[in-house]
């Protein structure tokens, strides 16, 4: 064919040609070590667009080193499709978490993306291409004139891309059922386990490396859980070895009084994110003094000022009170209720005035004047939204039906019942 004849459609012609051999090689390859037909390449259709970009990128690098000597050539073209191949390897773990193929159990791998003996095989797999591949298929697509490849072209390339969305929005969906497996697999039961598995089929059975990485993944998933739940109970009893037997006496004896005082008490019968002003300011005034004593701080003030920083007796949420004016705005208005409150129980010092008048910062604008009231000012504020958060998902709970935890406790029932027959 003569050089002037070829054609843009004629590049789309041998894409689609080396992609639909490469898959060739795959399904021949995968079907005879896994002894039955296998439909390889995350396409639907018979394309590996891999070999493909592989195929132009052995023509590109065979037309600008066509002055080098062979053996350079041909390592040269090993060279470029491993890295190829790295880098599509690389690319899908990091866009679908996915790892498509393992060399990890094979030797000489570089993170199990690409590994010697397969790059050789691409290496011989290249000069058999330029030798006897190519001249056959270029000689053959050429023989067809313009227009005829022009139709051949583009039906190609509508189909390619139709297929290919499809196939990356299936690759997605196979990435969230994976994700949804990790995060939920001790709470999924064996029958939904499989029901995932078996809607993952044609994938597996294209990427047979990855049933091992799914059990490799929900393996250290398993581990992982254990190892955390192992820490959480470690910390736990650190913290009790740690002395927080000292600490609370500390903490109660330095705030007694208030405790003894029974206007203190009246605090339980309010409702305050997600239990009484009682509780909140308790769990408020403990973590302020542990971090202020950590600081080498006022920790007694800290725990004082905190223990009557939400000084007040109403429900803030119901602002109709009879002795309160209407549409007071709550945010602003409780610190100097709750000081002029503890004023009248408790004689303070500057620091503790300062703590329950400040607590607010930044929404009352003038910021706290002791290192003291920030840390209050900090802790009541990441306390309450957890407070908030842990109120806001009971509520949320209570309304989802719970599907999981019933069903694993029939499972136990049943178990149970068993060996008593
Ligand atoms: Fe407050
Ligand atoms: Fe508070």
């Amino acid at each position: 064919m003569p050089e002037h004849s070829f054609t843009l459609f004629h590049t789309v012609a041998l894409f689609a040609a080396y992609s639909f051999l490469g898959w060739l090689i795959e399904v021949v390859y995968r079907s005879i070590s896994q002894r039955k037909f296998v439909n390889a390449g995350f396409l639907y259709g018979p394309f590996i667009p891999i070999y493909g970009m592989g195929a132009f990128c052995i023509l590109a690098l065979d037309f600008l080193l066509r002055d080098w000597p062979f053996i350079a050539r041909t390592v040269f073209f090993g060279v470029a499709l491993t890295l190829l191949e790295y880098i599509i390897g690389y690319l899908t773990e990091k866009i679908f978490d996915l790892r498509l193929w393992d060399y990890s159990k094979t030797r000489f791998n570089l993170h199990g993306r690409v590994s010697l003996p397969f790059s050789l095989g691409w290496m011989a797999l290249a000069v058999i291409f330029l030798v006897f591949i190519h001249p056959a298929v270029s000689g053959y697509l050429f023989k067809y004139d313009y227009s005829q490849m022009r139709f051949f072209a583009v039906a190609f390339l509508v189909y390619f891309l139709t297929d290919f969305i499809f196939s990356v929005v299936s690759l997605e969906q196979f990435r969230r059922k994976i994700a949804y497996l990790y995060a939920e697999y001790f709470n999924l039961a064996n029958i939904e386990v499989e029901k995932i598995f078996d809607s993952l089929r044609r994938l597996r059975s294209a990427f047979p490396d990855l049933n091992l990485y799914i059990n490799d993944k929900i393996e250290s998933k398993i581990k992982g859980g254990i190892g955390n739940f192992l820490k959480s109970v470690q910390d736990r009893v650190f913290l009790e070895i740690d002395g927080r037997k000292p600490f609370e006496e500390e903490f109660y004896e330095s705030v007694a009084d208030i405790y003894a005082h029974e206007e203190f008490e009246r605090l339980k019968d309010y409702f305050h994110h997600n239990s009484s002003i009682y509780e909140h300011v308790r769990e408020v005034a403990y973590l302020s003094y542990r971090l202020c004593k950590y600081l080498k701080l006022d920790y007694r003030s800290a725990a004082r000022g905190a223990l009557l920083h939400d000084y007040f007796f109403y429900d803030w949420r119901n602002h109709d009170e009879p002795h309160l004016h209407r549409n007071k705005n709550h945010g602003i208005e409780h610190p100097k209720i709750a000081l002029a409150n503890a004023k009248k129980s408790f004689a303070l010092n500057k620091v503790e005035e300062d703590i329950i008048r400040k607590h607010m910062w930044p929404l009352t604008p003038v910021p706290p004047r002791y290192k003291e009231a920030f840390i209050v000012s900090f802790v009541d504020k990441y306390l309450a939204s957890r407070e908030f958060l842990d109120e806001f998902k009971k509520r949320i709970n209570k309304k989802l039906p719970k599907k999981i935890k019933p069903r694993r406790k029939q499972r136990r029932r049943k178990s149970n019942a068993q060996p008593t027959h």
